[in-house]
């Protein structure tokens, strides 16, 4: 740039400077490109998730277990996503897709671990080592600062409308089919009953756990709707597979 030049733009931006009106719709400017690069793409898009195979939706019971887990408050100690980090993924497993929680409303992130992260706590201990844990935590992790859960297991599941919950569900864009919400009642019980037919309940929700959770076979509790929903986090995706790896490939190309 020439001497004459640099006192060209000098002069300029001083004129910009010293006019409040020039300034504020030089700004405005300014900023209305930045907002359009950011906005725009959003509009040319479909999706801002990438599906990975394998993410379904939760099923009533698992869907009641994470009402539980929201109503407990459990995520005020617990996150529910792996960072992309060489620790976390050391310790937790492979790191959280971002279609993993694409059905949580609201998603359960977290912002505080007083407690490990759970995003794959699904099948990392056994039933009876969940129950008796969220029972008295003490009891199987001395030096834990958990609180006790013991009513869970002696209080029965009551969602008073199934139903009523997969079609809200369903109008926010979880994709229940129409006998998967005539089916909630029955589906809510019959995976935790073992008296009860599940009947195609595994066909519909792949990979849905279907059993007695709480040891305790004659009814459907608390215990077993947190239980179910525990031991599906992250079951679901199987993230090594290749499908999953080529999803991971698009996002990161994004
Ligand atoms: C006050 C904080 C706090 C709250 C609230 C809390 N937890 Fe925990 N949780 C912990 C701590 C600390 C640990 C680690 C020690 C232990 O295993 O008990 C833990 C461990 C766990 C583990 C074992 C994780 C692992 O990988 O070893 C599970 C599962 C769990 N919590 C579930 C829950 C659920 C479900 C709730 C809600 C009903 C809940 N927690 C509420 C603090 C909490």
């Amino acid at each position: 740039m020439t001497e004459q030049k640099r006192k060209d733009v000098f002069e300029g931006h001083k004129k910009l400077e010293k006019n409040v009106t020039l300034l504020a719709a030089a700004t405005f400017v300014t900023v209305a490109i930045g907002g359009v690069v950011e906005i725009a793409p959003l509009f040319w898009i479909d999706n801002t998730i990438e599906k990975v195979e394998g993410m379904r939706p939760y099923t009533p019971l698992e869907q009641a277990g994470r009402d539980i887990y929201i109503r407990e408050g459990c995520y005020t100690c617990h996150s529910q996503m792996i960072r992309p980090f060489r620790d976390e993924v050391e310790r937790y497993g492979h790191y959280s897709l971002a279609a993993e929680s694409m059905y949580d409303h609201p998603f359960q992130w977290g912002s505080k671990r007083t407690g490990p992260d759970l995003a794959r706590v699904g099948g990392r201990y056994s039933d009876e080592w969940h129950v008796q844990h969220l029972k008295a935590p003490r009891s199987v992790v001395p030096e834990s600062i958990m609180p006790n859960y013991s009513f869970l297991a002696n209080t029965p599941v009551t969602v008073p409308d199934p139903e009523a919950n997969l079609t809200a569900l369903r109008r926010v864009g979880v994709p229940y089919t129409d006998k998967d919400i005539e089916l909630a009642s029955t589906d809510l019980m019959a995976q935790a009953d073992p008296d009860m037919d599940a009947g195609d309940l595994a066909e519909r929700y792949p990979k849905a756990q279907i059993r007695d959770f709480d040891g305790d076979p004659t009814r459907v509790t608390e215990m077993d709707a947190l239980v179910a929903y525990l031991q599906m986090l992250g079951t679901l995706v199987d993230v090594n597979s290749a499908a999953a790896q080529e999803a991971l490939a698009e996002e990161k190309g994004r």
